[in-house]
């Protein structure tokens, strides 16, 4: 693919000319937009317009490939498997990258559709914040998960504040900066990665949430933030501070 993967295009140094190097300018907004829609669609098509559905596995920046108009292709089939007709869900052998791994796919090796609808809103918020889906590196308590960060920073009411600043930038002032749609696709990006199963869209919805022809609802409350440091087990049953407010969550809740 001439414009190579979206990791490359999302992280890598834009480097400043003397004829070395790619030299990638950041993504613009519309290239984002198109980006996030052509990997929905593609996501889509997978669940929805073949038989046996394909669950991908593994949805990634570096999967997700640009042509040369930069549209989107999702690519690299190698984790793909088949659901079966009538079955809710696989159990399988747990395969796919760090960081963007369904909870529940990562610790019970369930696999439905919304495994890949949570590792499509890793993408998304990777996309719309400009930051990478987790860094162990971090210096903050743990490692830095984007979805911990991107859901806290829009519970504190900072959803300005996680979009990536090169977005904000209005270069064109005939370009009216469409904010608002931004943050619809942040918010529609917390949703396809939250920690619950039931409270996931499945990827047709978040297409339509993303197209804006069905609201976005209310960021429901993230029991877990998997990677807070007060996270700890007690037999069954996975508690948290109380200081982070929202309902206890039993183990088998993350499957339902
Ligand atoms: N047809 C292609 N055109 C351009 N770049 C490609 C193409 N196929 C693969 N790549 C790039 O080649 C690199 C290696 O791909 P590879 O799939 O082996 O590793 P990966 O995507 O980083 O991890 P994974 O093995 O989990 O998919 C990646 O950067 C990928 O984006
Ligand atoms: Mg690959």
């Amino acid at each position: 693919m001439p414009n190579g993967n979206l990791d490359d295009h999302l992280f890598s140094k834009w480097e400043n000319g003397n004829g070395n190097g790619m030299g990638k300018k950041p993504l613009t907004w519309p290239q984002r937009k198109s980006i996030i829609l052509d990997v929905a669609k593609g996501l889509a098509y997978l669940h929805y317009g073949v038989k046996p559905a394909i669950y991908h596995r593994d949805i990634k920046a570096t999967n997700i490939l640009l042509d040369a108009d930069m549209r989107a292709r999702v690519a690299d089939f190698g984790l793909a498997k088949q659901s079966r007709e009538g079955q809710s869900h696989l159990t399988t052998r747990v395969a796919g990258t760090h960081g963007y791994l369904a909870p529940e796919y990562a610790l019970y090796g369930q696999l439905t559709e919304k495994s890949d609808v949570y590792s499509f809103g890793v993408v998304v918020l990777e996309i719309m914040c400009g930051r990478k889906a987790l860094d162990l590196s971090s210096r903050s308590p743990g490692a830095f998960l984007i979805t911990d960060w991107a859901w806290s920073m829009v519970k504190a009411g900072k959803i300005e504040e996680a979009l990536d600043a090169s977005l904000l930038k209005d270069e064109d002032s005939s370009n009216s900066n469409p904010k608002v749609i931004m943050e619809r696709f942040l918010l529609v990006g917390i949703l396809c990665a939250h920690v619950m199963v039931a409270l996931r869209p499945t990827i047709s919805d978040a297409l339509k949430m993303l197209e804006g022809d069905v609201e976005v609802p209310a960021i429901p409350d993230r029991p877990v933030p998997l990677g807070h440091p007060s996270f700890f087990t007690d037999g069954n049953t996975f508690s948290i501070s109380p200081a982070l407010s929202g309902p206890q969550l039993h183990s088998g809740d993350m499957l339902r």
